[in-house]
């Protein structure tokens, strides 16, 4: 068991686990060998808080305000909510990946009405977590107003805020129905995670690299029946452990990058007049000048031809070295045939894009680059756990919200992502350059340690499966039938080990 504690947030109205509670909750997960204990725990644990209800009077046909009264007066160490659920089977997985768990319900801090109460547990216990958990019952598309509360909580206290910058941080969303709006929940709640200063994942490649745990569940009581929603809360729940192990000092003995960093900005839209070329060149200059152990490669697709993808269902090509191109586009003046062996190679990556107020002086290549990059994420995730955060320029009345779309974007590549760096410009000027700057510098610090966390722990045997495509999902069961995937799987493993290798300094025994 390593030193890396996670926190989950349960933001249910419903909510079973208070204090004594919470803490029990923690120690019963950390019993719980196999998946199938876990599912059977949920069953009864759901069961006892629908019983709640049944008992607070809702059988007796009593009006649910009462109901709601009746169960407000007792204290209940047991029972479970949908999104207590949820993030049960987060922490769970997290567990199981190592990590020290911990929760808290947010209705035990957030009282219906009046202040904040035991303010200072609440900071105490979002300090000491090295990552959070944040799971919400879907209200109207969006998080429900504990967890509003909660973000509320952190963004108010300068110190806290401060404190919680570089956390890793996931999120679980439960709503009634499919496509009830649990990822416009996930994506909000990422955006303002992201801009408190944390680094966000989704749920792991082992469902579908997308947001975090979306799961259906109306009723209380109904949680564990819906088995792909408890695929993607395990998901998160692992991914939010291994990418705090992976980025901890404490855990990665003082091991350094011995050789520069290398951030990759892809410059996917610019003014005809190359305003946005110029600015993110004499950027980069500036950065290196600041720290001469980083490059800067500006990979202009905004001045060059990308060809847009065609659907093809054999992508990528075949099973390959990922330094072999293997998309079926082949047109010679394409970006991605020019540069696909120097793209791979990126320590973290800057998506560029320059929005000028006049839109109609702008050339963007940046969705048709986005759908190109798909044959890179089917091959089994190549820019998987690289620090990635959009580096928009935009005039004040540009409004054209592309490092939002970025974003989302970018974590299907089961990616880490940063907080957006948003460069706004009015009438040829920069006004919050010292911002940028800082926040640059911020990116540089993290990408480097996260990328000597990537070298350190064994590689994942990450595989990318084609959920919801019959005809890519025959060609991976051939390739795994045929043992063509485990080789492939097991030589970018063999690669991955060498690299780290050469390009870390480790730390001596015994040396401080
Ligand atoms: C005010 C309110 C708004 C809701 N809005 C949505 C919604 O937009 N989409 C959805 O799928 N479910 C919606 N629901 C249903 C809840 O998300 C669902 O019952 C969830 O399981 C509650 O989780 P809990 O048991 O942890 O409280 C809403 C429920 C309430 C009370």
């Amino acid at each position: 068991m390593s030193n890396i504690s996670i926190l989950g947030l349960s933001g249910s109205l419903r909510n079973a686990r208070f204090r004594r509670g919470s803490r029990s909750l923690a120690c019963e997960i950390a019993g719980i060998e196999t998946e199938k204990d876990l599912v059977d725990y949920l069953v009864t644990q759901t069961k006892i808080r629908a019983d709640d209800f049944l008992e607070a009077g809702l059988s007796s046909g009593a009006p649910f305000d009462e109901v709601y009264r009746a169960l407000h007066r007792k204290r209940f160490e047991r029972g479970l909510s949908n999104s207590e659920a949820a993030t049960t089977t987060a922490l769970w997985a997290a567990h199981r990946a190592g990590a020290q768990i911990s929760h808290i319900g947010l209705a035990e801090h957030f009282p219906p009405n009046g202040p904040v109460r035991e303010s200072g547990r609440l900071a105490a216990a979002l300090r000491e977590a090295d990552g959070i958990i944040v799971s919400s019952p879907v209200y109207f598309g969006d998080r429900g107003s504990l967890v509003q509360s909660l973000f509320e909580f952190i963004a108010s206290d300068p110190d806290l805020k401060r404190d919680m910058a570089g956390k890793i941080y996931g999120g679980l969303a439960v709503g009634a129905k499919r496509n009830g709006g649990q990822e416009t929940t996930l994506i909000y709640q990422m955006l303002d995670m992201l801009n408190m200063g944390l680094l966000a994942v989704g749920n792991g490649h082992e469902t579908t690299a997308q947001y975090g745990g979306t799961a259906k569940a109306g009723d209380v009581g109904t949680f564990a029946s819906d088995p792909y929603g408890l695929q993607t809360c395990i998901g998160t729940g692992r991914r939010v452990a291994r990418t705090a192990l992976m980025k901890s000092r404490k855990e990665n003995g003082g091991a350094t990058l011995a050789d520069k960093l290398s951030i990759h900005l892809w410059l996917v839209q610019d003014s005809e007049d190359r305003r946005g070329h110029r600015y993110f060149k004499s950027w980069a200059k500036d950065l290196s000048d600041r720290d001469p152990s980083v490059d800067v490669r500006i990979f202009d697709a905004a001045s060059d031809e990308v060809v847009r993808c065609i659907a093809c269902e054999v992508c990528p090509t075949h099973l390959g070295d990922a330094r072999e191109y293997r998309c079926i586009i082949t047109s010679p003046d394409d970006f991605f045939v020019k540069h696909h062996r120097e793209l791979i190679d990126a320590d973290a990556v800057l998506v560029g894009a320059y929005c000028p107020e006049n839109s109609s002086a702008v050339k963007s290549v940046y969705q048709q680059f986005i759908e190109r990059t798909r044959y890179l994420r089917r091959d089994h995730y190549v820019f998987e756990d690289l620090l990635v955060a959009p580096f928009v320029v935009s005039d004040v009345e540009a409004r054209q919200n592309l490092h939002i779309r970025m974003a989302g974007s970018m974590m299907r590549h089961h990616t880490v992502l940063n907080r957006p760096i948003i460069a706004i410009e009015n009438e040829g000027q920069i006004l919050n350059a010292a911002a940028v700057a800082r926040d640059s510098d911020l990116f540089v610090a993290r990408s480097r340690e996260l990328l000597v966390g990537r070298y350190l722990r064994n590689k994942e045997a990450t595989e990318y499966r084609p959920v919801g495509y019959q005809i890519s999902a025959a060609k991976a069961r051939e390739e795994q039938a045929s043992g063509v995937m485990t080789q492939t799987i097991n030589r970018r493993t063999a690669d991955h080990d060498a690299t780290a290798l050469s390009r870390l300094a480790l730390k001596k025994s015994g040396s401080k």
